[in-house]
């Protein structure tokens, strides 16, 4: 089996979800662990159990459902896709970003990813959500690049631009409705690890040094892979943990779940208000 996967397999998974639903969602939104919570919210839901979908790589891991909701939210037809695959789960990077392909596939032309994510900045505090307004995809860089292999030119070049990764108009939707609600929005860089192990405080000061606000182990390759579609791309990182830069507090999984508590009102909200406010 190679890493790749080739339009035959993205077009099954598409015809999978066509024969499950009727509605042609246009905005696809991806939740990362212990922010299911916004699913819950999503009208006239259909929903499909990931595991049934052609190719799809099964999540595993805790806080992640494994389900695709689509239905009404906002006044919008949306995809939200409960329960995303990662990396250190043992699937390649096409593997990961499958969903995002399948989306594109489905006529999704704005994408919102969603992650937990822990604080580099110095003054993010757990509970805080940031705006991304840029990332670093150092596992790219070491050439763990989900665009790797025979380009897919159904979707779009071999060398794409990602000078504007994180659409700008879309930022400022997020700043204004975050703004409207009350709720302090944190921007900055997210760098993308392979994980599965959490930093050692020397790692933590590396990604300080090179310009990342915060940390996680996902989104960086679906945003790339959103790109080369020419997909649009809202990201909003949860804060879940500070960042351990002198080694004194161990990071724990239940940590990441439990500040999902607190994010979900606030990312909902905001999630909520840039549907609205998108049109
Ligand atoms: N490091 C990496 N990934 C994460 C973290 C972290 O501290 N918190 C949530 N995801």
């Amino acid at each position: 089996m190679t890493d790749w996967i080739t339009m035959q397999e993205i077009d099954e998974a598409v015809a999978f979800i066509h024969s499950r639903t009727a509605q042609r969602p246009r905005v696809g939104i991806i939740l990362g662990s212990g922010l299911g919570g916004l699913a819950d919210v999503i009208a006239e839901a259909d929903i499909i159990p990931t595991a049934e979908i052609p190719h799809w790589p099964a999540s595993t891991v805790q806080g992640h459902a494994g389900r695709l909701v689509i239905g009404r939210l906002e006044g919008q037809t949306v995809l939200v896709l409960q329960g995303r695959s990662h990396y250190y789960e043992g699937y390649s990077m096409q593997q990961v970003t499958l969903p995002v392909r399948v989306m594109q596939r489905l006529g999704i032309e704005t994408l919102v990813v969603t992650n937990a994510a822990g604080a580099v900045h110095p003054d993010f505090e757990p509970g805080d959500v940031m705006l991304i307004t840029d990332h670093i995809a150092l596992i790219g860089m070491a050439g763990l690049n989900p665009l790797r292999g025979p380009n897919l030119s159904e979707f779009g070049e071999r060398f794409p631009d990602m000078s504007q990764a994180y659409d700008r108009q879309w930022q400022a939707v997020a700043r204004q409705v975050a703004q409207e609600q009350g709720i302090v929005l944190r921007e900055g860089v997210y760098v993308c690890l392979a994980g599965p192990s959490f930093e050692t405080p020397a790692d933590l000061r590396f990604l300080r040094a090179i310009g990342a606000d915060a940390v996680g182990m996902s989104t960086v390759p679906e945003v790339i892979v959103a790109r080369h579609g020419r997909t649009r791309v809202l990201g909003l990182s949860g804060i879940s943990n500070k960042a351990n830069l002198n080694g004194d507090a161990e990071t724990t999984h239940e940590e990441v779940l439990a500040a999902g508590q607190v994010l979900v009102p606030k990312m909902t909200a905001i999630v909520r208000g840039f549907l609205r406010q998108m049109a």
